[in-house]
């Protein structure tokens, strides 16, 4: 997802979020301005990254927006909140581990592309190892080459000499290799001292760094030659073609090439999201732990302003990696901040409150609205959910009320009014199979018409 054009952002971002045009359109544009520079400064050119501060109360899409364009874009992401980070000196996280953890995400990233790029290779490799060992065990066991000549049989040929291991063997063996007959059958295979935790898959999700830092460290072990800690075992061989291809692929990688790109990649497209960035104005930090908000502030600064981290990885340059940020600042104005951060973020955009057509449109639009969610739930115990247009305006207009008549919580609302709507048939589905059922303005009054009229009541289950 590279290179997507603003206007291309906007239509990605339109698909889980309503409304909020105007944020939209800065957050491409400063996307956009970030892929751009990058062309620039092939000519020589130097230009900073356009950080944008997002404003706007609460539940009204913040968050999910920094949620969906880190699912979009290519480059490093990483989400951090403002109010997790203590001052240097402090028990905790400080401001620089934005940049470790940034490096990380992005190392994360660049191996499993690395992965993807040597996968078919590895197995190959795999498959022709798994291959002698199979074959160097059919030579040991009389019966196991019994076995074989009776599958081949089985399996039409007419008649099989099994000669140690005949090409001919060895050819039959691929095959049912190929069409996982064997997948099953037990073989000893020699493999090398991997810690279990290393994924299992070559999908990584960002937990695994740990693990990619273990394996790395075994690598660096075994190309050393030290602790040379093979050991043989009897595995099924579905399982030995995996660990054999796992083997495989990181024998094919180069692990500190893998570092140094993606260290690069985090300086030059590098983009770190910092939420809650209101909740350190001030003096103290809003959740009450004995930190200074400004001094959170003070920490992040220079790694804003650009300057070079020492992460383990290596030194990291934070001069162009774009920063966003966010806050209701509601209790706060953004001129609260430290006047330098605030000179940080020249772009300010303002998020609007929902409105009660939002809260319609929420309910039902996104790719993953709560409305496609239950019924994707209830499916799943054959009950057959459906949201009559009506039935939906009424929780619109309800969660609007609720919104007016208690704290103002935006899309948040929908939650609570929906769970009470459906809490019955949540409870009864089990029992419900086959039948349909349909969510009207008389289904929404009869399961919480009361609660809303109950004022005191409505605030605390609502
Ligand atoms: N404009 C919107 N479109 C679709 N869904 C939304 C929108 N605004 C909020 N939501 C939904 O409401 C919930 C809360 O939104 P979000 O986390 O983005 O709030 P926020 O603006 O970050 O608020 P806070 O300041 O309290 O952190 C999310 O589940 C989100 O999907
Ligand atoms: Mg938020």
């Amino acid at each position: 997802m590279t290179n997507l054009t603003p206007r291309q952002i906007v239509a990605e971002l339109d698909k889980y979020i309503v409304g909020q045009k105007e944020v939209k359109r800065a957050v491409a544009i400063a996307l956009r301005h970030r892929e751009r520079r990058q062309l620039a400064a092939d000519m020589g050119m130097e230009i900073h990254p356009k950080n944008i501060l997002m404003i706007g109360p609460t539940g009204v899409g913040k968050t999910e927006i920094a949620r969906r364009v880190a699912a979009l874009i290519d480059a490093p992401f990483l989400k951090a909140e403002a109010t997790r980070f203590t001052e240097v000196g402090y028990v905790g996280k400080d401001a620089e581990s934005i940049v470790h953890d940034l490096v990380e995400n992005s190392i994360t990233k660049v191996y499993s592309q690395k992965l993807k790029e040597v996968e078919s290779k590895a197995e190959k490799l795999a498959t022709e190892r798994l291959l002698n060992y199979i074959c160097k065990q059919l030579k040991k066991s009389k019966p196991q080459k019994q076995a074989t000549k009776q599958l081949a049989v089985a399996q039409g040929a007419t008649s099989i000499k099994v000669k140690g291991t005949s090409s001919l063997t060895r050819r039959f063996v691929a095959r049912l290799l190929q069409d996982h007959k064997l997948d099953d059958q037990l073989v000893e295979i020699e493999v090398p001292e991997v810690r279990e935790e290393f994924p299992t898959d070559l999908e990584l999700a960002p937990s695994d760094v740990e693990d990619f830092r273990g394996a790395f460290a075994d690598t660096v072990a075994r190309v050393e030659g030290k602790g040379k800690c093979h050991h043989w075992r009897k595995i099924p061989v579905k399982e030995a073609r995996r660990l054999l291809a796992r083997e495989e692929a990181s024998k094919l990688l180069d692990y500190s090439e893998v570092v140094d790109e993606a260290t690069k990649r985090a300086e030059e497209r590098g983009v770190v999201f910092i939420d809650e960035l209101d909740k350190i104005t001030g003096a103290r930090i809003e959740i009450g732990r004995d930190v200074s908000g400004e001094g959170v502030q003070r920490d992040l600064l220079p790694i804003v302003e650009g300057t070079t981290v020492m992460t383990r990885y290596g030194p990291v340059k934070t001069d162009h990696i774009l920063f966003m940020a966010a806050g209701a600042f509601h209790r706060s104005k953004p001129s609260d901040l430290i006047p330098e951060l605030q000179g940080r973020f020249p772009l300010r955009v303002e998020l609007t409150p929902l409105s009660q057509e939002d809260l319609e449109r929420i309910l039902t639009e996104p790719q993953y609205s709560l409305t496609k969610q239950y019924q994707a739930l209830l499916a799943t115990e054959g009950v057959e959910l459906v949201f009559a247009e009506d039935g939906v305006k009424e929780m619109a207009r309800l969660a609007t009320l609720m919104n007016e008549q208690n704290e103002n919580i935006g899309a948040r609302r929908l939650n609570t009014i929906m769970e009470r709507v459906l809490e019955e048939l949540n409870y009864s589905a089990a029992e419900r199979k086959g039948e349909k059922v349909v969510v009207d303005t008389a289904y929404v009054s009869q399961h919480i018409g009361d609660l809303v009229k109950n004022r005191d009541l409505s605030r605390y289950i609502l």
